[in-house]
């Protein structure tokens, strides 16, 4: 098994490939940008040709490599597609960074099937079948990380957005058991949990603001930009872990949290059988 990098040899990633999924704008471009400054030869992929292009011009003019694939990853064929990709544009894949995802805030009895169908699908089989495609790559190589886009919310559930939490929470546990099986393969698995960061994340076509601007302009203090998380996954090149929460302000609170939930979740009475199950 080959070593993993050292902190601080910044070039060790030179020439190194990356996948970064919804890379089109929010944390996923940042991130972009963030690995081409490490070096790394980057595949961006969204559905949005246009920003996909942008933010691969960006990175091109500050000297960095990219290019850009337009692929929705809940389509059946994606995973597939991705992995032909990688294979002809990436001379040495060794990051995959799961991030694309959707967010919709809507109590869960009023949505529609179909479209937390799709939330689901988007946040949680399409990273898997992605893994599950590039993973025999890296295990040939015998060396290579996988880091997924998880969410605070995996811990701090939050009302109408329960497919989501739902979604990151098993991202988390997928997360943290893969690592265990690929580790001593030469292959780190890392789950980033961040708290809100500025993005349009959850924008619905009828939002004059993206409800994440809108939280930055009232609560400046509880809001990150992208490019903090960008960071958080650049130490994970450098430094694999299995669980990474940003900020780490966060990973302190996360730990009280834990201790404190019984008395801060509110405990309702079931209602009897037979009720209209108000409560
Ligand atoms: N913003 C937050 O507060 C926050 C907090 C914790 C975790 N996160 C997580 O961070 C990740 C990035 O979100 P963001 O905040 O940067 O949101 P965003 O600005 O809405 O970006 C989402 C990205 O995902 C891509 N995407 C969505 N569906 C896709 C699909 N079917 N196929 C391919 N690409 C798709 C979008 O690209 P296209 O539209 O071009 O397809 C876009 O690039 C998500 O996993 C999110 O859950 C966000």
């Amino acid at each position: 098994m080959r070593p993993f990098p050292r902190p601080g040899s910044d070039s060790r990633f030179a020439g190194a490939g990356a996948i970064v999924t919804g890379a089109s704008r929010g944390i996923g471009a940042a991130i972009a940008r963030a690995l081409a400054r490490e070096g790394l030869h980057l595949l961006l992929i969204g559905r949005d040709e246009v920003r996909l292009s942008e933010v691969s011009a960006e990175i091109g003019a500050a000297g960095g490599t990219a290019s850009s694939l337009v692929q929705d990853l809940t389509a059946p064929e994606a995973a597939d597609t991705v992995t032909r990709v990688v294979v002809e544009r990436l001379d040495a894949p060794y990051l995959l960074v799961n991030n694309a995802g959707i967010a919709t805030a809507q109590r869960f009895d009023r949505r529609p099937r179909e479209e937390w169908e799709r939330e689901l699908a988007t946040d949680l089989l399409a990273p898997l079948r992605l893994t599950y495609a590039l993973l025999p790559i890296l295990l040939r190589q015998g060396r290579g990380q996988v880091v997924f886009i998880g969410s605070a919310s995996a811990d701090q559930p939050l009302p109408r957005l329960a497919v989501y939490s739902g979604a990151k929470a098993a991202l988390r546990g997928f997360g943290r058991a893969l690592d265990l099986e690929v580790a001593r393969r030469g292959v780190r698995v890392s789950v980033v949990e961040p708290v809100y960061v500025r993005t349009e994340l959850g924008r619905r076509p009828t939002d004059t603001e993206p409800p994440l601007e809108r939280r930055a302009r009232e609560h400046p203090s509880s809001v990150l930009e992208p490019e903090v998380v960008a960071r958080a996954v650049v130490r994970l090149l450098y430094r694999p872990r299995p669980v990474s929460r940003v900020p780490l302000a966060w990973a302190a609170g996360h730990a009280l949290l834990g201790v404190l939930d019984p008395f801060l979740t509110p405990r309702r009475r079931l209602p009897p059988p037979g009720s209209d199950g108000r409560t």
